[in-house]
């Protein structure tokens, strides 16, 4: 029997790359490689569990990369901006005057270089796999400048592109559609019910507009399955499940849930007390910039959606996500 191939993977104890492991894991043609900070957590050892090999490696530690992608044939990385913008501020760090998001993001940048050119270096590596986003100061003209978990992550691939092009012949650009789970997980999305017991989405993005909707712990490995074993290097995928309206994401919700449900518009320029000024004007630009120029960059020639893989994953819907859900954890019970 061919020896196996073996796929290395940064963020398999999160949401993206785990779902990762899980595609490549029921593969006899694969081995896994799950790289955390911390092989001593739950999420490592369960991962251990599994007969994957868990290795200790940290993109904040470069000297740490070289052995973790020994012999790779293929090399998922994704980076954490919000976990690096929440661990900053719980810090209280001195940001030298910089706002904090611009901190977080430069921080993400450096670490998805150093994972960048020690990718650079593996003689073994076939296909290297990079979770990004759009650059939305570049599609947007200029006119949207503060969207960094947008750009910073854009100004990776361009460096993979600019500073590593043998490996961007290898590479391929995975662009995760927006989180269903985060109207699950975070309170700042979470629906409230009113004095009529409805669920009120509260949102700056107008309810009808079109954006894709993605469960990055359920279809991720998919799609970045499908982009390593069955396309060739070179794409830039917008990955999502259903391409649909916040109401429609919502009539979904309130499907699953049997609970009355409703988008609320909040109007960009309105105040909001629970976010940081640099927060709220990150999220409304980002918004705003996905209304205008689209999630993806609908104006990036390179961009392809599932329809355009040779096989596209088969996903469940935004309804059957939700029906998953502890109802009870989101309301408060
Ligand atoms: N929310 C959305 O709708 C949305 C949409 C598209 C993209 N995104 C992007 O998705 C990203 C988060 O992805 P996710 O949800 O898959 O991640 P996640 O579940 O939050 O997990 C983060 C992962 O990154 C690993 N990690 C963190 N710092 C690391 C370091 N210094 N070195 C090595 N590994 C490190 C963690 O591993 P250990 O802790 O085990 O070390 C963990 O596995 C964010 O950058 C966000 O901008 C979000």
């Amino acid at each position: 029997m061919a020896s196996k191939k073996l796929i290395v993977v940064i963020g398999a104890t999160g949401n993206q790359g785990g779902s990762v492991v899980d595609a490549f894991h029921t593969d006899p043609s694969w081995k896994i490689r799950a790289l955390t900070r911390n092989p001593s957590s739950a999420k490592a050892t369960a991962l251990a569990a599994r007969d994957v090999e868990v290795v200790k490696a940290d993109m904040d530690d470069p000297s740490s990369l070289p052995a973790a992608f020994k012999d790779a044939n293929a090399i998922f990385v994704v980076s954490d901006f919000w976990g690096l913008y929440g661990s900053f501020a719980q810090q209280g760090v001195d940001t030298g005057g910089k706002p904090l998001n611009l901190f977080a993001g430069e921080h993400e940048l450096q670490q998805l270089k150093a994972a960048i050119d020690a990718a650079a270096k593996v003689p073994t590596l076939e296909r290297f796999i990079l979770s990004t986003l759009s650059a939305a100061t570049k599609w947007s003209k200029g006119k949207y400048t503060h969207v960094y978990h947008f750009d910073i992550k854009a100004q990776a691939s361009a460096y993979v592109k600019e500073a590593q092009p043998e490996l961007w012949t290898k590479t391929s650009l995975f662009q995760p559609g927006f989180f269903l789970s985060g109207y699950v997980l975070n309170p700042n999305l979470r629906p409230r019910k009113n004095a009529d017991g409805v669920a009120q989405f509260f949102n700056t993005m107008r309810g009808d507009f079109k954006t894709p909707w993605l469960a990055p712990e359920e279809d991720s490995g998919a799609f970045v399955k499908a982009l390593i074993v069955d396309e060739a290097p070179g794409k830039n995928l917008i990955a999502y499940r259903e391409w649909a309206t916040l109401r429609e994401m919502v009539q979904a919700f309130e499907k699953a849930s049997g609970v009355k449900s409703e988008v609320v518009e909040v109007p960009v320029d309105a105040p909001n007390e629970h976010l940081p000024l640099e927060l709220k004007i990150e999220l409304d630009e980002g918004y705003s910039y996905w209304e205008e120029f689209g999630y993806e960059a609908r104006d990036d020639p390179t961009v392809i959606h599932p329809k355009d893989l040779k096989h596209p994953p088969k996903l469940e819907t935004m309804e059957q996500f939700y029906r998953k859900q502890d109802f009870s954890k989101i309301f408060g019970a």
